[in-house]
């Protein structure tokens, strides 16, 4: 899936001023065509939407002018370019209107009025599964597993529930809008046509970010500005001004994803990346991020009650995790979410949710929790880190250990989730490291379970050990497997 975020430096007075080259200088010359062919069409296009503002869900037709321009003589950017050969081209012959459901709240919304909104809730790739089962737990309805998140549903509570508990997620969608585009100047008319104003104003600083799969569009950068566009024309005709953008602390977040025939409009309800907790400032090598431990967590099948190792913690990622979710604590109860700020936020309500998590805390935890790392500076780091994020002290024993030398604690047998050294930096190129790892392991963790994520697919050849499973999973780019290794007393099975 492409990203891609609006730039400041692409505002139109930019885009008049600045001489560019190169893809920029298509970009920009785009978008002055269609700017000034928009100034002909917006007046039409405005005066045709009619809008109630207490409708809750509503289906809005829309004078499609945008759709007869979609000649490729008229796409500014398809001028002069014949339709090649086994590429995919918009049809010309799209309907003439097209039909918008806008969801929107009542102009007198309050959260008490239990509207639903349609939510998604974006995380890595791989882990969709532990996020359709940690949100059905939450209570979510009508939650469905989709591609890299889940759809669910849920009022303005709900939305600030998913924020503050979802362990996996990486961001938390509010639909706004959603109709047929077949053209930039459809993506335009639905953003011109979305209620903003019922979350955002010209009070607010805005960004937009853009992204898309199988989406028949030329330019996701185009698209982005026309997106911004709208927004900053509705808020311009309701309210007298529009908002500024800021790319880097904005106050608003607009989300727009196309697909191949159609465009979804989102409020991003996070703001920063929720797995972004606040409280992991030391991080040593090649950290984990928090959702994808929480979300091994969950693939091992690991609940409070199992003893639980980390051979290889580093900065303690995994196993902080572990005791936020055994001592029943909310993931998002010490940063700030961009729901905070927009229009519909009920302080009292949100001091309310939070004060409820204190009454639900436990106090210590149900099994030992043990991290080792051979790296003093990474027990140190582990050990700020379990400070910072205002754990007991001596709920996770974080101590130096070379794995290798790791002997087995005294506890009922239990798991081993780790994210192992892997490549140069980590100077483990050694194959007779993974060998000693293996023998370490049958000699030591005999009935115990252990899973380990990798970017390298041969670790269990290179181990000689055979896996039960193997889970694809996404480490950021990195394409990894979650390795599941049964030890068996004695009888263990080489491969
Ligand atoms: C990929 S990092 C783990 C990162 C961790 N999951 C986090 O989120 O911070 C691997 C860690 O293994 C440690 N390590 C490498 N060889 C080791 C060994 N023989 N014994 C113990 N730790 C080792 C490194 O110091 C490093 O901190």
């Amino acid at each position: 899936m492409k990203t891609l975020t609006l730039k400041r430096k692409t505002s139109s007075s930019d885009v008049k001023t600045n001489k560019k080259s190169g893809a920029r200088a298509r970009v920009a010359s785009q978008y002055q065509l269609h700017k000034e062919k928009r100034q002909k069409t917006v007046t039409s296009s405005e005066t045709s939407f009619t809008e109630d503002k207490t409708s809750v869900n509503k289906t809005e037709n829309v004078q499609d002018n945008s759709l007869r321009s979609l000649s490729h003589k008229t796409r500014p950017y398809q001028e002069n370019r014949k339709p090649t050969r086994g590429k995919r081209v918009v049809s010309h012959r799209a309907p003439k209107k097209i039909a918008i459901k806008v969801q929107s709240a009542p102009a007198d919304f309050n959260y008490t009025k239990d509207h639903i909104f349609s939510l998604f809730a974006s995380c890595p790739q791989g882990l969709e599964a532990p996020l359709f089962d940690e949100l059905t737990e939450l209570g979510f309805q009508d939650v469905k597993s989709g591609r890299s998140g889940c759809h669910f549903k849920g009022d303005w509570k709900d939305v600030m529930r998913a924020n503050l508990w979802s362990r996996v997620a990486t961001r938390i969608l509010l639909e706004v809008s959603h109709a047929p585009i077949f053209s930039e100047d459809d993506l335009y008319e639905l953003t011109l046509s979305t209620p903003w104003e019922y979350w955002f104003g010209p009070e607010h600083e805005l960004r937009v970010d853009t992204s898309a799969i199988a989406s028949p569009m030329k330019s996701l950068q185009f698209c982005n500005l026309k997106v911004k566009d709208g927004v900053c024309d509705r808020l311009r005709k309701k309210e007298g001004s529009r908002p500024n953008i800021n790319t880097v602390r904005p106050d608003a977040r607009v989300h727009a994803f196309l697909e191949q025939s159609s465009a979804t409009l989102y409020i991003d309800t996070s703001g920063v990346s929720l797995f972004k907790r606040g409280w992991r400032f030391d991080k040593g090598i090649a950290p984990l991020r928090e959702n994808l431990a929480a979300g091994l967590l969950s693939l091992a099948q690991w609940n409070p009650s199992i003893p639980l190792i980390d051979p290889f913690c580093g900065s303690g990622t995994i196993l902080i995790e572990a005791a936020w979710k055994s001592l029943n604590m909310a993931p998002g109860m010490y940063r700030p979410f961009a729901f905070e700020r927009l229009r519909q936020f009920n302080r009292q309500a949100w001091i309310d949710m939070k004060n409820k998590v204190f009454d639900e805390k436990k106090d210590i935890l149900q099994a030992p929790i043990l991290g080792y790392d051979f790296s003093p500076q990474a027990i140190r780091n582990a050990r700020a880190n379990l400070k910072r994020c205002k754990l007991p002290i001596n709920s996770i024993e974080f101590k130096p250990q070379n794995a290798l030398a790791l002997e087995r604690p005294k506890t009922a047998p239990g798991m081993i989730i780790t994210n192992p050294p892997y490549g140069d930096r980590m100077s483990v190129n050694d194959q007779s490291f993974w060998s000693d790892w293996a023998s370490q392991l049958k000699k030591e963790f005999a009935d115990w379970q252990v899973f380990m994520i990798t970017e390298d697919h041969d670790l269990p050849k290179h181990m000689r050990l055979k896996p039960k499973r193997r889970h694809p999973v996404y480490n950021g780019n990195l394409d990894c497997r979650l390795f599941h290794f049964e030890m068996v007393a004695d009888s263990y099975r080489d491969k």
